[in-house]
């Protein structure tokens, strides 16, 4: 009660003795990130297909049309974590593809100002690849603007110290960078050191920038955020995506869409923005924002169900009021017209690679322990009619429909043995393997279907059928996945009894 107390006085004080920083009205943000090497989503799932740098190139044509002046914020996190992820099939050279048309694509969008997050710094060493290779390319449109307030004196790694500043100014906003990870103790500054607060506060009272309003972009983990609001030197931190590491960014929390941002009055006055976004939606901020804050009536007055409680400081917990301040990037944000020839090159680039892949992959089909649906059409007819009716006998040729037959990410759940040897190698090669088949949930089936009684009876491991299932539904790509009702769909064989 006593902290509740402190913080409406805290609030009362600041409304009456800090009034907006002059120049703060005159600025919008907008910020984005955490695209998780993400280039695209799969659009499995209407409900999930959203974001990627296609629609995000769109969106910001159309906002910088209606405002030249908006200034766009990039979180970082956008290329995928350092280890392989786990949930991801794509192979190690699509997703290198990914990352670096990625990476390009965030150049070209020209943000005001971009956070190098942990993935970036934890992968520096491909950064510093790319950055190479970019620069020699001409086509990383001049360094970026990385803002790093806590990277040590001289060191990191070369293309850090080469671009990142400690704080970018912009008009009546100063900007400053903040990302940990224990990982990267030898570089960086933490906010719970001596040493992190003693250079935090030297920035922060540069004299410099006195008077202009303080945005922070933080990625990090709690106590680090905790410690960076206690030095009450910002006026707004943007903390981007903390979702677990192994959480695919295309796994919208639209459901939770009010609670995915957190608004929490930290003691200058402003808040603290959390988002959830994931390279899914673009957050909005500044002074468009400023003019739907609640006004201190609206704060203190009872009754009202809409009404937040109001935080405590310091705070229990990072979650607090919503803020319905996102665009999501839905399909109406994809402007075909923008960057055609980048994306026709990310496109080219996709088919390269799988055509490299496919050769390599070709000698496997001669001894191959896959045998296709047709093959045991003869036998299980009752069987093979259910599925030729299903949507899974159709499932390559919604690749092809959405020109996608190439990106081997896509491929891995959409044919049959797109990672196993003797497998999918290409349209062309291996037609009779196109589609969700009958082996790819019974196991490879050629010796069977010449020899019937050759092999035990099939069961999955501990009779758990969803399992089979489970490997392509799961949450992104199939978010609304129940095992009875899918089954109930495709049932055949002795379950139907
Ligand atoms: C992890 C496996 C997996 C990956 C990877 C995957 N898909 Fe899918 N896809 C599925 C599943 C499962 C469904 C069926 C979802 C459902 O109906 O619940 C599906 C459905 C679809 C559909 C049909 C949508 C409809 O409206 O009927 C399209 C199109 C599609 N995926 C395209 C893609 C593309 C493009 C990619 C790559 C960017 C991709 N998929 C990657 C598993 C996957
Ligand atoms: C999406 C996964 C899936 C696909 C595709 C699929 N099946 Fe099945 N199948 C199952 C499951 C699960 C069962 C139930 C197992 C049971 O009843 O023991 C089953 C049962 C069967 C059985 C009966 C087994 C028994 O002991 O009664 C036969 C035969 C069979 N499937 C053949 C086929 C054939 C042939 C195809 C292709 C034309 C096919 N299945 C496609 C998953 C699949
Ligand atoms: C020449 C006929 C023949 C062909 C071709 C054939 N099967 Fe069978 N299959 C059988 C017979 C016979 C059984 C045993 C029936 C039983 O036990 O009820 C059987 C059983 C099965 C079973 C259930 C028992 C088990 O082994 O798990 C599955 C699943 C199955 N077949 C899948 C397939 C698939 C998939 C194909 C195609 C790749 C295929 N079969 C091709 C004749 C055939
Ligand atoms: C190899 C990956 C894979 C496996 C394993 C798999 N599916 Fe699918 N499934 C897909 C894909 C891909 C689609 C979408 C095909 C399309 O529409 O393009 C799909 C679509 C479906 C659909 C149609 C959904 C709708 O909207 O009508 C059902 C039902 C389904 N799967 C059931 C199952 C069940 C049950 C299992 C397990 C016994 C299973 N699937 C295993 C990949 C898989």
């Amino acid at each position: 009660m006593r902290l509740l107390r402190q913080s409406i006085w805290w609030i009362w004080l600041l409304a009456v003795l800090w009034p907006p920083a002059a120049g703060a009205q005159e600025y919008s943000w907008l910020a984005y990130g955490d695209f998780r090497g993400q280039f695209e989503p799969c659009g499995c799932d209407p409900r999930t297909d959203l974001g990627g740098v296609q629609r995000l190139a769109g969106f910001a044509l159309r906002e910088r049309a209606l405002n030249p002046e908006v200034l766009f914020f990039d979180l970082g996190n956008n290329i995928a974590p350092p280890k392989a992820n786990s949930n991801s099939n794509a192979d190690a050279a699509t997703q290198g593809i990914k990352d670096r048309f990625l990476l390009e694509a965030l150049i070209r969008i020209n943000p005001a100002v971009v956070l190098p997050g942990r993935y970036e710094l934890l992968r520096s060493r491909w950064m510093g690849d790319a950055w190479t290779r970019l620069k020699a390319a001409a086509n990383a449109g001049g360094p970026l603007p990385y803002v790093l307030s806590n990277l040590k004196e001289g060191l990191g790694p070369q293309w850090l110290k080469e671009s990142a500043k400690p704080f970018i100014k912009i008009k009546g906003v100063a900007v400053f960078g903040f990302t940990w990870d224990p990982a990267l103790a030898s570089f960086l500054l933490p906010a719970t050191s001596p040493a992190g607060i003693r250079r935090l506060k030297i920035l922060g009272g540069n004299p410099e920038l006195a008077g202009l309003y303080k945005i922070l972009l933080f990625n990090g983990p709690d106590p680090q955020l905790k410690a960076l609001i206690k030095l009450s030197l910002f006026d707004e931190v943007i903390s981007s995506n903390r979702a677990s590491d192994t959480a695919k960014p295309d796994q919208p929390d639209r459901a939770n869409e009010g609670r995915s941002i957190v608004r929490l009055t930290i003691p200058r006055g402003a808040m603290v923005l959390q988002s959830q976004l994931g390279g899914q939606g673009v957050l909005r901020g500044g002074a468009a924002r400023r003019s739907e804050a609640k006004s201190l009536e609206a704060i203190f007055s009872k009754g009202s169900s809409q009404t937040s409680p109001l935080p405590s400081f310091p705070p229990p917990a990072l979650a607090l009021a919503p803020l319905k301040n996102v665009s999501w990037l839905e399909r109406d944000s994809l402007n075909p017209e923008v960057w055609s020839a980048f994306f026709f090159a990310y496109e080219s680039a996709l088919k390269d690679s799988f055509d490299v892949r496919a050769k390599i992959r070709l000698a496997d089909l001669v001894n191959t322990p896959f045998a296709g649906s047709q093959a045991c059409k003869g036998c299980h007819a009752k069987a093979y009619d259910v599925w030729a009716a299903s949507k899974h006998s159709n499932a390559f040729k919604d690749l092809i429909d959405k020109g996608k037959q190439h990106d081997a990410e896509c491929v891995g759940c959409h044919v049959l043995g797109g990672s196993e040897k003797g497998g999918f190698v290409s349209q062309e090669a291996s037609p009779q393997f196109m589609n969700v088949q009958c082996e790819n949930c019974h196991g490879p089936r050629k010796e069977h279907a010449t020899n019937p009684t050759a092999k035990p009876r099939w069961k999955p491991a501990g009779n758990d059928f969803a399992k089979i299932c489970t490997g392509c539904h799961h949450p992104p790509h199939s978010p609304e996945f129940d095992f009875k009702a899918y089954w109930g769909k495709i049932i055949h064989g002795h379950m139907k009894d």
